[in-house]
């Protein structure tokens, strides 16, 4: 299977550019963010407990989905549907705070890994912040997408209700979840796409040909 590993920071256009590539490329979608914002989710509101908890625990007391097509995007925890929810400003400036956990990171790994392999398509793209370093530093194809700061303040607020104070939202969290993951500076071997001078259409493109090459 064909694994691309996309990596970037908030606003970086990461999630809407991975998701029209696999629909291009007919392979899986699997935004890695929507975990730990799920779990962020079920932390403030179902419950759920992680200090002094074990990944296995996590894993045990945390019934996460994820839909891997990129036609249909749902996330679930149990029966319910929190696709939307976990897009709350709530949830976005509680999130590295689990994001930052031992635990968190190695339940979200393993969790990672066994999407990835239970899927049935020739490829997937996988985005998140430590995907090309530590997730799969051997996919086949590894990119760290970016865009200036200016740029990706720009497309967030475009996104968030009105009114929000965006720099909070994207540059503060940026500043938290590079101290846990260094996503700013590509690894070795690892493919910058600078999308700040590029539309949608020619970052979508410049990824399809990168993964095309392979
Ligand atoms: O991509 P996103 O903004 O939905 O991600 C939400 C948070 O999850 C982000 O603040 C950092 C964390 N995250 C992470 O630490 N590692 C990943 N692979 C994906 C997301």
């Amino acid at each position: 299977m064909h694994i691309v590993a996309i990596d970037g920071p908030a606003g970086s256009g990461k999630s809407s550019v991975s998701k029209a590539c696999a629909k291009a490329l007919g392979f899986g979608y699997l935004d890695t963010g929507a975990g730990y914002r799920a779990l962020t989710f079920a932390v403030q509101n179902l419950g759920l407990k992680i200090a002094y908890q074990s990944a296995e625990q996590i894993s045990h007391n945390f019934d996460y989905a994820i839909s891997q097509d990129p036609d249909n995007y749902w996330v679930k925890v149990g029966n319910l549907d929190v696709t939307y929810e976990i897009r709350t400003p709530e949830v976005g400036s509680g999130v590295s705070e689990f994001a930052g956990l031992p635990q968190v990171r190695q339940y979200m790994l393993t969790l990672t890994k066994g999407l990835v392999q239970a899927s049935d398509r020739p490829g997937i793209i996988v985005e998140g912040r430590d995907i090309t370093t530590k997730v799969f530093p051997d996919a086949k194809t590894r990119i760290l997408l970016t865009a200036s700061e200016e740029v990706r303040l720009g497309r967030r607020s475009a996104e968030l209700p009105e009114g929000t104070i965006v720099a909070d939202q994207v540059t503060r969290r940026d500043q938290n979840d590079s101290k846990v993951v260094d996503f700013l500076a590509p690894a070795e071997g690892v493919i910058l796409v600078d999308s700040s001078e590029l539309d949608f259409d020619q970052t979508v493109r410049a990824v399809i040909a990168l993964v095309a090459n392979k």
